[in-house]
C-alpha cells in the first residue's frame, strides 16, 4: 500500500471516475436508432440507413444514427421554411424567452450532456464540464440578449431566413450554440448537420428544443456525413451556409455556392502562433502552452501549434515544457483527474502519426512525454518538436493533434514575421510582461483573435474568426449577429440580366483608332499615383447614350492589375495614418469634387444621356457620401466587450489592407464614390475598376486624387472590361477582400475565384442598387470594409 509520506514526494493520485449511468440509460432507450429532427419530430432516415458512433476512447459503439439523404434534407429545408414566417415575425423578446428557456435547460442537464460529450467526443470530462456546457449555456443566455434587443440595436436589419449549419466534431456542443443561438436570436430557422462522429449531444439539443415547446421547424437537426452536408450546400431554399471545419471543406463549399447569393461564413483551419518573449513569467507561459496545444488532445482550430520562443530563453523553455510534459496524464476522458482524453477516431489519430512521422523525417526534433497510454482507444501522447524548420511541413499544415512544433525568433520583427508566415491567420498568444511590446505585436499579426498572456478565451460577448484562410465571419458579440442580418429593403430591384449583354458589345479597338467625333482624349489608368500607359496598348472605344464613340478608355489586362496590386502593396502607411488623417483627405477629395462639380455633371450627360438635373443631383450625392466617409473615419470604430471578469477584450476594425472594387454601370460616378470612399476611409487601399461601359468619371477623378493629397497606390483605377478584370482580381493571392458590383454571371465567377486565398467577396449578384438612396450608403459598407479582430487583455495581479 502506498504510504502518505510516498504519496506527498510522488503527489499521485488514483482515478476518480464519472458515473456515466444517466447517459448510458439514455442510448439504451435509443437502441434500435436515433432519428433526424425536423418539423419538432423525430423522424426515420428515407432511406432506412444509418451508422455507427463510436466512443473513441474505449472503442465501443453507441449507438446508431441515421444518415440523413437529400430526401431528408428537403424536408428539413421545408420544415425551416415554413416556421421561417411565424418565427421571424415573432417579437424580439418572444424569440428571447424561447431562448433563455433553452439556456436554462442546458444548464439543469450539465452534467448530462458533459458526460454525452466526453463519451461521444473522446475530451476529458473535465473540460466538457468547466468549459465546454457552461460555455453552451452561457451562448444561449447572451443571445436571449440579443434577441431582446434586436430591433433597438439592428434597426433597419432582418434575418436572413432559413440557414443551413454544418458544425464539426471538436466541439460538438459548443459549435451547435454558436451556430444555432445567434441564427434564432435574429429570427432565422435552421438545419443543422453535426460531424458524423459527434452527432449525440445535438440529438439531446434536439429533445431540449421539445422540452421548452419550441416551434416545429424553427430548429432541425438532420445528421450524416459529408454527403449530407454537401447536400445542405446544394439546396437551393437554403439562404445562408454557415460552416465550422477543415479548410479543404470551407474552400469547396465557397465554390459550390458561387452565384447561388447564399451569404456564407467560414470558420476554418489555423496554425496559431504562440509566441513567447525573453522578459514573460515563463512558467505562466509553459502552463499557456499547455492550455494551448494539449486542451481537447490539440484538436482546436485555434490551437497555439506554432510556439515561437526568443533566443535566449529557448532552451530554458523547452526545459520547463518537457518537465511538464511528463506530469500531463493521458488516459480515460470520464476520469476527473486525466488531462488529455483520446483522438476523436482512428482516422484522426492515423492522420496525426502520419504528419508526426513526417516531422521526423524531415529533421525535426521529436520529443514525447510517454507516461504509460492505455492499450486500447485512440491516444496520442502529448508531442514536442524543436529544431523545426518555418518551412517544413509540421511549421506548416495544421496537425489537429496534441503536437507542438517550435521554433525560435530574435528580435519582435522576426517574431511577427514568422508568425504571419502562414495562410492561416486565425488566433495568436504573446506572452511579456512589457504591454506596449505585446499590443504592439498584437496590432500587427494577421489573426483575428489574439490573447495577451492568456490563450483559448472564448465568451459568447466576443467574435471569434479568422482571416486569410481561416475563413471570414465571426461568431459571438455584436460582430456575430451581423452574419445572421441583412439590410432590409424597400421594393428591392431584379436582377438585371442585360447587364452582362452590354459588356460583351463593348467594341474594343487598338490605338490607331483615330478621327471619331468628339473623341477628346485616352483616358489612361491610374497606377501607384501615375497615370500609365495600358500594357496591351489597346484602348476601347467608350460609347455615348446614342451609341456614338465619346472617347477612349485604356484596355486593362492582368498584368496592370497586377502592377495595380503591387502599388497598393507599397501604400502601407495608409493604413497606419490616423483615421483623423484620413479624414481630412476624404474631406479635401469632397471640396475639390465641389470645386469642378459642373465638368463632371456635363461627363455624366454626356457618357449617359440622363438630365442635367439628375447629373448635378449624383455629383452633390456623390460630394456627400464623400462626406460621411470622412466622418465616419475616427467613429466606426470597435468596442471593449464585457467578457470575463478582469480583462478587456478589445474589438478593433481592422482594414484588410488591398481591396480589388468592382463598380458597377449604373450611376458612374456615384457608384463609384460610395464604394472607394468606404474602403479607403476604413484603411485600405483600392483596386478599382470603373464601370466599363461609362468610365470617364472615374478617369476624371485621377485629378480630383491627385490634388487631395491621396498618397500614391491609395487609389488605383484600371479599365477595361469588368469581368475579365474581376477575374484576376478574385485570384490574386495579394488581394484580400473584393467588391464586384456587376452581372450575375459575373458574380458566380468572382465568388468561385476566390476559393484559392478565401478572400471575403461582397457581390451583388446581378441586381443594381439605387446609388442615391439609403441602400447605396451606410454601416453596411463599413463593416465590409474592415475585419474585427479581439485582443484579450487581462490585468490585475
Ligand atoms: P471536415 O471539414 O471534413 O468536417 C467538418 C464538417 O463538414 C463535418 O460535419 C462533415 O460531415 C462536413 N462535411 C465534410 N465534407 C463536406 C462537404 N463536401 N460538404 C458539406 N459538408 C461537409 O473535417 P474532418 O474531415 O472531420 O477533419 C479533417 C481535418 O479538418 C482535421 O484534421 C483538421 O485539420 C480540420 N478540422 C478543422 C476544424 C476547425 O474547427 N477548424 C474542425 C474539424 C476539422
Amino acid at each position: 500500500m502506498a504510504l502518505v509520506k510516498d504519496i506527498l514526494v510522488s503527489m499521485d493520485y488514483g482515478p476518480a471516475p464519472e458515473a456515466n449511468e444517466p447517459v448510458v440509460g439514455w442510448l439504451d432507450q435509443h437502441k434500435d436508432g436515433f432519428n433526424h429532427f425536423i418539423d419538432g419530430k423525430f423522424v426515420a432516415p428515407s432511406e432506412g440507413e444509418r451508422f455507427a458512433v463510436f466512443n473513441p476512447a474505449y472503442e465501443t459503439e453507441l449507438a446508431q444514427v441515421a444518415q440523413g439523404s437529400a430526401a431528408d434534407v428537403d424536408k428539413a429545408v421545408k420544415a425551416a421554411r415554413k416556421a421561417f414566417k411565424s418565427w421571424s415575425a415573432l417579437s424580439g423578446h418572444d424569440r428571447a424567452v424561447y431562448l433563455y428557456a433553452i439556456a436554462r435547460h442546458i444548464q439543469k442537464r450539465e452534467r448530462f450532456l458533459s458526460v454525452l460529450e466526453t463519451m461521444d467526443n473522446g475530451k476529458p470530462i473535465r473540460e466538457t464540464r468547466d468549459i465546454d456546457i457552461p460555455l453552451v449555456a452561457r451562448h444561449f443566455y447572451h443571445h436571449a440578449g440579443w434577441a431582446e434587443l434586436i430591433e433597438s440595436e439592428f434597426p433597419g436589419e432582418g434575418p436572413v431566413g432559413v440557414c443551413g449549419q454544418i458544425i464539426p466534431w471538436n466541439f460538438p456542443l459548443l459549435m451547435l450554440a454558436w451556430k444555432i443561438a445567434p441564427a434564432l436570436a435574429a429570427g432565422n430557422t435552421v438545419v443543422l448537420k453535426p460531424a458524423e462522429y459527434t452527432p449525440l449531444t445535438a440529438l439531446a439539443f434536439a429533445e431540449i428544443c421539445r422540452e421548452v415547446g419550441l416551434p416545429a421547424g424553427v430548429v432541425n437537426i438532420v445528421t450524416g456525413d459529408g454527403v449530407t452536408g454537401n447536400a445542405i450546400v446544394e439546396h437551393p431554399d437554403v439562404d445562408k451556409i454557415a460552416f465550422t471545419g477543415s479548410t479543404e471543406v470551407g474552400r469547396i463549399i465557397r465554390e459550390k455556392t458561387a452565384g447561388s447569393g447564399k451569404k456564407l461564413s467560414l470558420e476554418l483551419g489555423g496554425k496559431s502562433p504562440f509566441i513567447v518573449f525573453d522578459d514573460a513569467d515563463l512558467d505562466g507561459a509553459v502552463e499557456g502552452v499547455v492550455d494551448a496545444i494539449w486542451f481537447n488532445q490539440g484538436q482546436v482550430c485555434c490551437a497555439g501549434s506554432r510556439l515561437l520562443v526568443q533566443e535566449g530563453v529557448a532552451e530554458a523553455v523547452y526545459a520547463k515544457l518537457r518537465t511538464r510534459m511528463a506530469s500531463l496524464r493521458v488516459g480515460d476522458p470520464l476520469d476527473k483527474s486525466v488531462d488529455m482524453g483520446a483522438i476523436v477516431d482512428p482516422v484522426q489519430l492515423k492522420r496525426i502519426k502520419e504528419l508526426v512521422a513526417k516531422g521526423e523525417a524531415e529533421g525535426a526534433t521529436l520529443f514525447q512525454a510517454n507516461k504509460g497510454l492505455p492499450s486500447k482507444g485512440c491516444f496520442f501522447p502529448p508531442s514536442l518538436f524543436t529544431n523545426v524548420a518555418p518551412a517544413s511541413t509540421i511549421a506548416e499544415v495544421e496537425i489537429f493533434g496534441p503536437v507542438l512544433a517550435a521554433m525560435t525568433f530574435r528580435t519582435p520583427d522576426e517574431a511577427v514575421a514568422i508568425a504571419n508566415n502562414s495562410r492561416f491567420g486565425l488566433a495568436a498568444s504573446v506572452w511579456s510582461e512589457n504591454i506596449n511590446l505585446t499590443l504592439d505585436v498584437a496590432a500587427k499579426l494577421k489573426a483575428g483573435v489574439v490573447w495577451i498572456n492568456s490563450t483559448n478565451m472564448f465568451d459568447a460577448a466576443a467574435g471569434f474568426g479568422g482571416y486569410r484562410e481561416s475563413g471570414y465571419g465571426r461568431e459571438g458579440g455584436r460582430e456575430g449577429m451581423a452574419e445572421y442580418l441583412k439590410p432590409v429593403i424597400d421594393k428591392p430591384l431584379k436582377a438585371d440580366e442585360k447587364i452582362a449583354a452590354k459588356l460583351s458589345a463593348l467594341p474594343v479597338a487598338d490605338e490607331e483608332i483615330s478621327g471619331l467625333p468628339s473623341i477628346d482624349r485616352t483616358a489612361k489608368l491610374y497606377v501607384g499615383g501615375k497615370q500609365a500607359r495600358p500594357d496591351s496598348g489597346y484602348s476601347y472605344t467608350v460609347l455615348g447614350p446614342k451609341g456614338q464613340p465619346i472617347s477612349q478608355a485604356g484596355l486593362g489586362n492582368r498584368k496592370d492589375i497586377r502592377n495595380a496590386v503591387e502599388a497598393a502593396g507599397k501604400a502601407g502607411s495608409w493604413g497606419g495614418a490616423t483615421a483623423h488623417n484620413r479624414a481630412q483627405v476624404l474631406y479635401y477629395v469632397a471640396e475639390n469634387l465641389s470645386s469642378r462639380a459642373k465638368e463632371f455633371e456635363e461627363r455624366i450627360v454626356a457618357m449617359t444621356g440622363v438630365s442635367a438635373k439628375a447629373a448635378a443631383e449624383e455629383v452633390a450625392v456623390s460630394i456627400r457620401r464623400t462626406f460621411w466617409y470622412a466622418a465616419q473615419a475616427d467613429k466606426f470604430d470597435g468596442a471593449v466587450h464585457a467578457t470575463k471578469s478582469r480583462h478587456v477584450t478589445l474589438a478593433m476594425n481592422e482594414a484588410f489592407g488591398n481591396m480589388g472594387i468592382l463598380c458597377p454601370d449604373e450611376a458612374p460616378l456615384l457608384g463609384f464614390v460610395s464604394l472607394v470612399m468606404p474602403a479607403i476611409s476604413m484603411g485600405n487601399r483600392v483596386i478599382v475598376v470603373p464601370s466599363s461601359s461609362h468610365p470617364l468619371a472615374a478617369t476624371d477623378f485621377y485629378q480630383i486624387l491627385d490634388t487631395s493629397d491621396v498618397p500614391a497606390g491609395v487609389v488605383n483605377i484600371v479599365t477595361g472590361e469588368r469581368d475579365v478584370l474581376a477575374k484576376t482580381l478574385a485570384e490574386h493571392d495579394d488581394v484580400a477582400a473584393l467588391w464586384y458590383f456587376g452581372s450575375k454571371a459575373g458574380s458566380a465567377m468572382v465568388e468561385k475565384a476566390s476559393a484559392g486565398n478565401l478572400k471575403p467577396v461582397w457581390s451583388n449578384q446581378g441586381v443594381p442598387r439605387r446609388w442615391s438612396e439609403a441602400s447605396g450608403q451606410g454601416r453596411e459598407f463599413l463593416r465590409r470594409a474592415t475585419q474585427v479582430k479581439n485582443i484579450w487583455v487581462p490585468y490585475g495581479e
